[in-house]
């Protein structure tokens, strides 16, 4: 199911989304929670209470809906990514977008649509624009993943020092490493200077009905995709995307592209896009 291609007709069947999803709305849940004052700002005869300030780091699925989550709960919401293509998303969703201008002629993003390796440059000027703006941050969501390889590191221990006592981030990219250098992979823990860092793993698992619910019926939506519904029978287009990209044997052999052997891949032009350097929605980043 992690093979789907990520294409406008298989989204009813796609669980990387359907969990990643949660994923965002449960982050933004656990770093209200362990960030010890409101979120909307509150207008009390007492004094006004100011709003939390929100920034979300990559935004993919898990970031979006990481946004909407923090909007609706009324914090000030700011974002990153290196997709070009991110900032009209994230505008739409009423947060501000934060971001380094792309090297010449880059839109940040591979043909698959997938964020891809930026460079020494690039990193080193986008390092110097968060630490600016981190500082000021309550509550930092980190999602940023690049498929096939360890998770980016966009906090490093300045921005961490920067940061104000009582402040959390919530590291969702725990399980490929985080993207937090001082995140600690399953564990919850308090720096010196008073940041909290959560960084659970697995945390589809956590609203455990939902997620079930929407992988079931991902899983439904793509076995309808086999039967022939009139005639009662199971009926596979072979030569459909989302068969050839999902189907990994057939008829005792390997034909998945990105799981047969080099001499024998005639059918895998996946693979000389990723000898050509990765730049499409290859086998390297589906992590295979
Ligand atoms: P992901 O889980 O692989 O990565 C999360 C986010 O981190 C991405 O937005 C990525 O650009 C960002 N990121 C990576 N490195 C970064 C860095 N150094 N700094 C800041 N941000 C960084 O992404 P996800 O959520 O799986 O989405 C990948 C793409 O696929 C997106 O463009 C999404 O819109 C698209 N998509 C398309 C679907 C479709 O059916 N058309 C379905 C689901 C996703």
């Amino acid at each position: 199911m992690e093979m789907l291609p990520r294409i406008s007709r298989a989204q009813s069947m796609d669980v990387l989304s359907s969990q990643s999803n949660l994923t965002g709305y449960k982050a933004v849940i656990d770093g209200a929670a362990n960030y010890g004052r409101g979120m909307p700002m509150l207008m009390t005869a007492a004094g006004r209470i100011n709003p939390a300030k929100v920034f979300v780091m990559g935004a993919g699925v898990a970031g979006l809906q990481a946004i909407a989550t923090a909007r609706r709960m009324g914090a000030i919401v700011s974002a990153t990514d290196v997709r070009m293509a991110a900032k009209e998303e994230v505008e739409s969703l009423g947060a501000a977008f934060v971001m380094v201008e792309p090297d010449e002629g880059d839109t940040g993003q591979t043909a698959g649509g997938y964020a891809k390796e930026m460079s020494e440059d690039y990193k080193r000027r986008q390092a110097e624009l968060v630490a600016g703006h981190i500082r000021d941050q309550d509550i930092v969501i980190t999602t940023a993943l690049i498929p096939g390889r360890p998770a980016p590191v966009l906090v490093n221990d300045d921005m961490v020092a920067s940061m104000k006592l009582g402040s959390v981030i919530v590291d969702i990219a725990a399980e490929q490493g985080g993207n937090c250098t001082q995140t600690k992979p399953g564990e919850k823990h308090t720096t010196d200077n008073g940041v909290t860092i959560l960084a659970e793993l697995n945390l589809p698992s956590q609203l455990a009905a939902d997620t079930s619910a929407l992988y079931a019926r991902n899983l439904l939506n793509f076995i309808e995709l086999m039967v022939d519904k009139d005639e009662k029978k199971i009926a596979i287009d072979w030569e459909d995307e989302i068969i050839v990209g999902t189907c990994l044997t057939r008829d005792g052999k390997v034909v998945h592209p990105a799981l047969v052997p080099a001499e024998g891949a005639s059918a895998a032009p996946a693979e000389e896009a990723d000898e050509a350097g990765g730049d499409d929605d290859t086998p390297s980043e589906l992590g295979v």
